[in-house]
């Protein structure tokens, strides 16, 4: 199995070396820029005699090196600046999701392929229509990434192992995320049991401009270790066929009301994708907050 990367910066090579270490499938770096993959993927060789990597890894240029990939991973793109949101990416990106999108079509049409490029529910949407493949073979990372920056603030504050806490972000990765307050436990309590609420409510705010405040540290680029963590785990579990409960943009069919956009819900993923889109009882609030969410995802892809 094969795992080809579109898009060898920040984001595609952490998860290039995060592949290699897990042993987990053969990389394929590609990008547009002259030498750039190569180089990453050379780079990357020469640590195989300290790491003991067991797949290969090569880095190029040229589309035809992703035919009969297992998975792609789309990470082609701009990065966030200071200041900007992910929305302010849109023209730019998604002219080079539909570049990217009909190299796939053309070398290598029975792939699953995982979206990273933001703003990533449009750009996952927008993929889908290009490639028009069956939904469950197209997923965007995101909802399992700012699960995981939820779960360390929660962590952090409440002293529990991020592992007895339990918790989901859904809805668009942007402003209108929706942290279920209502399905976080932490050691097994309701949150409510455990935090104050204005502390719950604090520590959601700080989730959703997670992302901000890391561009506006690095002042060029935007995140990669925990973005390509959570591209891992989306991978790890449909080379594993784990059939694991992952927050990620799908694409939506009248699930929690929802239809022609992506959005984040809970989906199970295993080898053939997403196996499931998981419909939760939600209550109210967070329902509505959902599909304002998805909402505010369709007006933006209703004007592209
Ligand atoms: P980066 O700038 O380090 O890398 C992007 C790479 O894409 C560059 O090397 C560029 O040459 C390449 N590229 C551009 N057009 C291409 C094309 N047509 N074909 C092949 N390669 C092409 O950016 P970084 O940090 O890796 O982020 C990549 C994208 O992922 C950005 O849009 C960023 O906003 C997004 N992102 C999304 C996250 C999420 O949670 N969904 C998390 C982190 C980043
Ligand atoms: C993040 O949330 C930039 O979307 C990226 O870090």
């Amino acid at each position: 199995m094969k795992i080809s990367i579109i898009g060898a910066g920040n984001v595609g090579s952490a998860l290039a070396e995060r592949i290699l270490a897990r042993n987990l499938a053969d990389v394929v770096l590609v990008d547009v820029a002259d030498g750039l993959a190569k180089g990453k993927a050379l780079d990357l060789l020469d640590a195989t005699p300290i790491m003991g990597y067991k797949k290969t890894v090569i880095g190029t240029s040229d589309y035809k090196e992703i035919s009969a990939s297992g998975i792609i991973v789309v990470t082609a793109g701009f990065p966030r600046k200071p200041g900007m949101s992910r929305d302010d990416l849109i023209q730019k990106n998604a002219n080079i999701i539909k570049t990217v999108l009909k190299n796939i079509k053309e070398f290598s049409p029975e792939t699953i392929i995982l979206v990273v490029t933001n703003p990533l529910d449009i750009m996952t949407y927008l993929a889908y229509k290009e490639i028009k493949c069956a939904k469950h073979k197209i997923l965007g990372m995101a909802g399992g990434l700012d699960t995981s920056r939820f779960k360390a603030l929660l962590s952090q504050e409440s002293g529990f192992s991020p592992d007895k806490i339990e918790t989901f972000v859904l809805g668009s990765h942007g402003d209108t995320m929706v942290p279920l307050v209502s399905k976080t436990l932490l050691g097994g309590k309701p949150i409510a049991e455990v935090l104050a609420k204005e502390k719950i409510a604090e520590l959601v705010g700080k989730t959703k401009k997670r992302g901000g405040e890391i561009v506006g540290l690095l002042k060029s680029g935007s995140a990669y270790f925990s973005p390509s963590a959570a591209c891992f785990e989306i991978l790890s579990a449909i080379m594993h066929d784990e059939k694991k409960i992952i927050p990620c943009s799908a694409i939506m069919e009248g699930e929690y009301g929802i239809k022609d956009s992506a959005i984040g819900v809970p989906v199970r993923i295993g080898k053939e994708g997403i196996s499931e889109i998981i419909e939760w009882e939600l209550p109210g609030n967070e329902l509505d907050a959902l599909k304002a969410s998805a909402s505010a995802v369709k007006n933006v892809l209703n004007k592209l």
